[in-house]
Parts: structure tokens; C-alpha cells; sequence
């Protein structure tokens, strides 16, 4: 692993996107590798040992890439695959996403949380860990929800239906008074304006992002594996096992930062 090589990420479908926006910020020189397993998306309600060959799959295909660090950009792809991945591979530095269960937890005056996320990450053990430690004397409300991954990865962030949805999750909690919700699913950050909206600004939203971001970072400076180059132009290199379109109109969305010469896309078999 050289420090010129690029950082892979992967999620199963444009959700990773969230992930990549903040690690772009903090890591503007560095080169990524992007792969969404469309073809196989949502991996939310598969059982986890499916999600874990689906994971294996995708690693090895960013290995083939040469990325010198892995970030798991799919709350449930970690839950279900990140202890496995790190077993595997021991020389790879993998990044996962973390429940952000605890600082949601110290941020709730009502000592009431959120947390919306996808039935795989709400059974995994890394949740449940996660709970036991940090939510004591929290009260927790879980949702699991069902079709909004479904809605980003058409654009449908903004619909009527997205909106609809977003009620059956979050009207419980806001009646509950929960005062922060936590996002347990890198697809649910596009969906941000839409919830203030139904929760009217009750809540305090917590993306995990910007931690990953910043983990990722801590990585590549203990393992001296940062962008070396300080004339580097970064690429960003999108692959889907899909269709490619959802990937293009997101970033052209939501990511135009990344200029556009910068980004190739591509279909892929992993
Ligand atoms: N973005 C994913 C996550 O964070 C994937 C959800 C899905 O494919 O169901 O869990």
C-alpha cells in the first residue's frame, strides 16, 4: 500500500455519497474508488450472512484497485461484515460506520433518541453493544425505515412520498419527545431537508459522517499513508454494479464540488 493510492468506498447504492462528501472535505487530495452494488441494493432487509459474501465481493474488487484504505460507507454492510472484513484482510485499515448512539445520547436534554435505520444495522451486534454502553437512562426509539433507500436511489428525496414515509417514522418520536435523532443509514443524510420538515426542527439530526471522515484521516496519518503528492489532483473514480445514472445525478447534486472532469464512471462486476 503506497500513499498515492486512492482511499475505496463502498455502500449498496449512492448512500456511501454522505460519507464521501465529508471525507472529500477534510481529504482534498486524496483519490477514491467508489463502488455502489446496485445490482444487488437494498442490502437492508438480506440476512446478514448474504450481506457479508455481497461485502467480501466488493473489498476484494477495491483491492484489485489498489486502495490503500477502506471505508465500509453502509451501516449495514459494517453490522454485518466489518469484524469478518478486518479478519480477512488484517493488513487493510478498514473504516466502519459507528451507531452514533453516544453523543446522541449526551446531546438529549429530553433524555429521549431517535434512531432510524435499517433492520440489519438495528439486529446487528455493533448496535446492540453500542446500546447497552451508551444509552443508559435514555429512553430509545427505534425505527426501521422501510422504502427511503428505495426513494434516494431514484431521486426521490424531496417527494411527496418521501415526505408521507418520513411521517409514519418520525411523527411517533416527535410526539414521544425525542429531541435528537440519529441517522443509521448513509442513504438518510439526502433526506435531511425533508425531515426537518416533517419534525418541524424538533430534533437535532446526527449524521455519523464527518466521525468516519475523521477516522479515516487518523488512519492514514498513524499508517503515514496520507496523499504524499502536493501537486496531486484528485480523481474520483465511481463504479456501480448497476446502472450508473444514480451515481451521476446524485454527485452532480449533491456533490458538485467534485468537478466534474475529475469523475469517471463505470459499470463493474464484482
Ligand atoms: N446505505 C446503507 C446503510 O447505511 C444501505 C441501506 C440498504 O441498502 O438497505 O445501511
Amino acid at each position: 500500500m503506497y500513499s498515492n493510492d486512492g482511499i475505496g468506498i463502498f455502500d449498496s447504492g449512492v448512500g456511501g455519497l454522505s460519507v464521501l462528501r465529508e471525507l472529500a472535505l477534510l481529504l482534498p487530495r486524496e483519490s477514491v474508488c467508489y463502488v455502489a452494488d446496485a445490482a444487488h441494493c437494498p442490502y437492508g432487509n438480506r440476512p446478514a450472512h448474504e450481506v457479508l459474501s455481497l461485502s467480501v465481493a466488493v473489498v476484494d474488487f477495491l483491492l484489485q484497485k489498489k486502495c490503500k484504505l477502506i471505508v465500509v460507507a453502509c451501516n449495514t454492510a459494517t453490522a454485518a461484515a466489518i469484524d469478518e472484513l478486518r479478519r480477512r484482510y488484517p493488513h487493510v485499515p478498514f473504516v466502519g460506520m459507528e451507531p452514533a448512539v453516544k453523543p446522541a445520547a449526551e446531546q438529549s436534554k429530553t433524555r429521549s433518541v431517535g434512531i432510524l435505520a435499517t433492520c440489519g444495522t438495528l439486529q446487528g451486534r455493533l448496535f446492540r453493544q453500542t446500546q447497552a454502553r451508551h444509552a443508559a437512562g435514555v429512553r430509545m426509539h427505534l425505527a426501521v425505515g422501510d422504502g427511503l433507500v428505495e426513494l434516494v436511489e431514484a431521486g426521490r428525496e424531496d417527494s411527496p412520498e418521501a415526505l408521507a414515509l418520513l411521517r409514519t417514522y418520525l411523527q411517533p418520536m416527535v410526539d414521544d419527545g425525542v429531541d435528537v435523532l440519529v441517522l443509521g443509514c448513509t442513504h438518510y443524510p439526502f433526506l435531511q431537508a425533508a425531515i426537518e420538515e416533517v419534525t418541524q426542527g424538533s430534533m437535532a439530526v446526527v449524521n455519523p459522517a464527518p466521525a468516519v471522515a475523521a477516522q479515516a484521516k487518523r488512519l492514514l496519518e498513524q499508517r503515514g499513508l496520507l496523499c504524499s503528492d502536493p501537486a496531486a489532483a484528485p480523481r474520483y473514480d465511481f463504479f456501480s454494479t448497476g446502472g450508473v445514472e444514480a451515481l451521476r445525478q446524485m454527485q452532480a447534486r449533491h456533490l458538485p464540488q467534485l468537478a466534474a472532469g475529475r469523475c469517471a464512471f463505470y459499470f463493474c462486476e464484482v
